[in-house]
Formats: structure tokens, C-alpha cells, sequence
């Protein structure tokens, strides 16, 4: 049986996940698999799904486990990820982070990066970012400015201010994050997967230094 590669990007809201994971994967051929993103995606085709998980969401709660787990390994088992996947927000939880270990059993090589970054530093980076409707690319007012406003670089799409970006909502995502999810870094660390970078310099250089120990799965 073939062994893939399961590269899973550990980090609080605004850490820089979903934008290190879209170059990562652009340069190692992985699917990108983003549960916020699929979420949002349900919440924009209208399903049962988006329905139900979008009260959690607007208030900056983790949506449960069993709705999340479903989403995921459906989604996992599309031909796109047979060469190998990127997590990117997944797992979130203990019990999430179990039920992944189960599913893979020994055939998967996994390695967990976790971008470390300071909450004032977060708040920045959250409350100016701005997403594109159309593809989900993401800008920031400051750090990473679209050429033309509220414009999308790569498509030209509106970019709008997600629900969960504001003060308020970031904060409440801050203190979840701490109480549920910062906990998997003991999870992996004691399996020897873990490596922490540090999130809080230029994307370039994070990209690098994630890139490098993506290949390895050089442990901190
Ligand atoms: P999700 O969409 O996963 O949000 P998140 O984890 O809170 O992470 P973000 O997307 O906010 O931040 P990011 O780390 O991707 O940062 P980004 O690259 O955009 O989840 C949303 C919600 O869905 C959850 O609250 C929950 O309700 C639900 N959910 C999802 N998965 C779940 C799960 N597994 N279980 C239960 N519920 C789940 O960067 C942020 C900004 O900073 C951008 O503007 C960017 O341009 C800028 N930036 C990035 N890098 C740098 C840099 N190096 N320097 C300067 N600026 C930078």
C-alpha cells in the first residue's frame, strides 16, 4: 500500500494557515483541505450542512466534532488526495485528532507544522483581512494590499470581510483556540511529529522555513 503524505497545519485563527497552505501546496502537488473553507462553501450552497454549522461559526465556537469528522472524510477520499494532503484548520479537538489517527492507521506519513504567532499580532492581521467571494484568496489591508480596492489580485472578485472577523467574534476564536485546540501540540508532540514555526515574520520566510521542514518532518 502506498504511503501518502499528510502534512497537518497546526495554528491559531489569523496565524497565516490558509495562506502558507495555498503556496505549500501549489509547490508540492497537495490537495488543499481547509474545513473552514468547506464549511463556507456549504454555508454558500445553502445545505443542510452549512445550515447547521453556521451558528457555531458566527460566534466563534468550534462546530462539533461529529459534523466536522463526516465533512472531512468525505472529502479525503476524493481521487485528488491519493498523492497526499494539506489540513489546514483540521484537527481542531482532541477527540478530531484521534478519529484522523484511527482512519490513517500506519499508511499515511504525517507531519505537523504549528505557526506560532503573538494574540495582538492576530488581532491585526484578523480584523484587516479581506477574502474573495469568488475564490477565497485572501488580502490584508496592510500586510498584503490588493492592487486595485476591494478587488481580488488573482481574480478581480469583491473581497469582503468574513462574519468571524470581527473583534468581538476574534476574540471569543482566540479563547476557544487556547482551551481546545492548543492542547494538540502535546497530542503531537509526544509522537514525535511536531515542528513549531515561528509565524510572526514576512511570508517569504515562513514559507521557507515550512517548506524545509515539510520535506524532512524535522522535528523542533
Ligand atoms: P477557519 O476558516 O479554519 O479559520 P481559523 O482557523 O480561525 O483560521 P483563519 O482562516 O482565520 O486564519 P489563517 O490561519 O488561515 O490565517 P490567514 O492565512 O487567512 O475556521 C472558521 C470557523 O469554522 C471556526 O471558527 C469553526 O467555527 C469552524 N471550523 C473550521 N474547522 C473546524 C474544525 N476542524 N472543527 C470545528 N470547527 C471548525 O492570514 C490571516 C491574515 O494575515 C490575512 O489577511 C493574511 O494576508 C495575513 N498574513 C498571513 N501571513 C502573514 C505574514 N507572514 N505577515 C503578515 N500578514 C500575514
Amino acid at each position: 500500500m502506498t504511503v501518502v503524505l499528510v502534512l497537518i497545519l497546526l495554528g491559531p485563527p489569523g496565524a497565516g494557515k490558509g495562506t502558507q497552505a495555498a503556496r505549500l501546496c501549489a509547490a508540492r502537488s497537495l490537495a488543499h483541505i481547509s474545513t473552514g473553507d468547506l464549511f463556507r462553501e456549504n454555508l454558500k450552497q445553502d445545505t443542510a450542512l452549512g445550515k447547521r454549522a453556521k451558528g457555531f461559526m458566527d460566534a466563534g465556537q468550534l462546530v462539533p466534532d461529529e459534523l466536522v469528522l463526516e465533512m472531512l472524510f468525505d472529502r479525503v477520499a476524493k481521487p485528488d488526495c491519493r498523492q497526499g494532503y494539506l489540513l489546514d484548520g483540521f484537527p481542531r479537538t482532541i477527540p478530531q485528532a484521534e478519529a484522523l489517527e484511527k482512519r490513517l492507521g500506519g499508511h499515511a506519513k504525517v507531519v505537523v507544522l504549528s505557526l506560532r504567532v503573538p494574540e495582538p499580532v492576530l488581532l491585526e492581521r484578523l480584523t484587516a483581512r479581506r477574502t474573495c467571494k469568488a475564490c477565497n484568496h485572501v488580502h490584508h489591508l496592510r500586510f498584503a494590499p490588493p492592487k486595485v480596492a476591494g478587488k481580488c489580485d488573482k481574480c478581480g472578485g469583491e473581497l469582503v470581510q468574513r462574519t468571524d472577523d470581527t473583534l468581538e467574534v476574534v476574540s471569543k476564536r482566540l479563547e476557544v483556540y487556547r482551551n481546545q485546540t492548543q492542547p494538540l501540540e502535546g497530542f503531537y508532540a509526544g509522537r514525535k511529529l511536531l515542528a513549531e514555526v515561528d509565524g510572526n515574520r514576512p511570508e517569504e520566510e515562513v514559507f521557507r522555513d515550512l517548506s524545509r521542514r515539510s520535506i524532512g518532518g524535522e522535528a523542533a
